[in-house]
């Protein structure tokens, strides 16, 4: 079987096209879409993260305000900070990279976005909206996900879908897109984690696996069926010394084993990571025009 790889840097080329025309629109109106990207402290993968969002951001049009502050911050001053970009009608995306330090209570920095600001979709209020089907600032990995499905064509409707990881960010709030009734949804969604027994079990019956665990290379050949469909959601960084950097990304899957085994795959570096940023986007330039029509 050939294998389809999504060419997530294409795709995202679509929908940011699509994005910049909104926010020249916008901008005739009289409003610059504006993010707030909020980055503590130096940790090298989290500052390629936002190099990659600022710079996006400035491809369409979107301005990015960047606040680069030690990792001593409190979270007293960090709460400040949000608290005016609040305030600020110029801004109408607040972003705080995570993780964030150990001495900071990354629930209480979230809470204390402005819902209607919270363009990474992990306030709450987004996320409950997220599970009641209504409209909302959609995470934008899981968002990533689905338009990358769409993209191929690849019905949900009644199919098994495995994900492997639940965090916050991205398993959770998938596996509640997966089920809604929707036409991107009315899957039936296993959730599968670190305490899971037999994973195999699992991914030999997905019809669709999405891996996001952290793990390099985790899902292997032997682990699925011929023509399985696998979204590749990992980055992680593994040492080579054939680099000038030393390292390269791969993400949770075998990628090479899965050639001609999947149906369809994602690469990384160029699958999901460019959609995550794509989405981003999407929910700021959605944000500014809400604005724009609540005046
Ligand atoms: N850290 C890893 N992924 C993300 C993301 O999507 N948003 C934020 N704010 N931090 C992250």
């Amino acid at each position: 079987m050939s294998t389809i790889i999504i060419d997530g840097k294409a795709l995202a080329q679509n929908i940011r096209h699509d994005v910049a025309n909104r926010v020249s629109a916008l901008k005739e109106k009289g409003i610059t879409a504006c993010l707030a990207v909020i980055i503590l402290g130096d940790d090298p993968a989290s500052q390629s993260y936002v190099r990659g969002k600022e710079k996006a951001c400035g491809d369409v049009g979107i301005l990015s305000r960047d606040y680069k502050l030690s990792s001593t911050t409190s979270e007293e001053e960090l709460v400040l900070l949000i608290e005016e970009l609040n305030r600020d009608e110029s801004v109408h995306g607040i972003l705080v990279q995570l993780p964030l330090p150990k001495h900071i209570n990354e629930s209480t920095i979230i809470e204390t976005i402005d819902p209607n600001k919270d363009v990474d979709g992990f306030h709450p209020n987004s996320l409950g909206k997220l599970m009641l089907g209504q409209d909302t600032f959609i995470p934008c990995t899981p968002h990533g996900v689905i338009k990358m499905l769409e993209s191929v064509d690849i019905s949900t409707e009644g199919k098994n879908i495995v994900i492997i990881g639940r965090s916050h960010i991205v398993g959770s709030p998938l596996s509640q897109l997966l089920i809604q009734k929707t036409p991107t949804g009315n899957a039936t969604v296993t959730i599968c984690h670190s305490r899971t027994k037999n994973l195999s079990d699992f991914t030999k019956r997905a019809d669709i696996i999405i891996a996001a665990v952290g793990v390099p290379q985790m899902l292997t050949s032997d682990m699925v069926s011929d023509g399985v469909v696998i979204i590749d959601v990992g980055v992680n960084r593994v040492e080579d010394s054939t680099k000038a950097k030393g390292y390269r990304l791969v993400g949770d899957v075998d990628f090479e084993g899965m050639l001609n085994k999947a149906s369809v795959l994602t690469p990384v570096p160029g699958g999901v990571g460019p959609m995550t940023i794509t989405m981003l986007l999407f929910n700021t330039i959605k944000s500014a025009e809400i604005t724009f029509d609540r005046r």
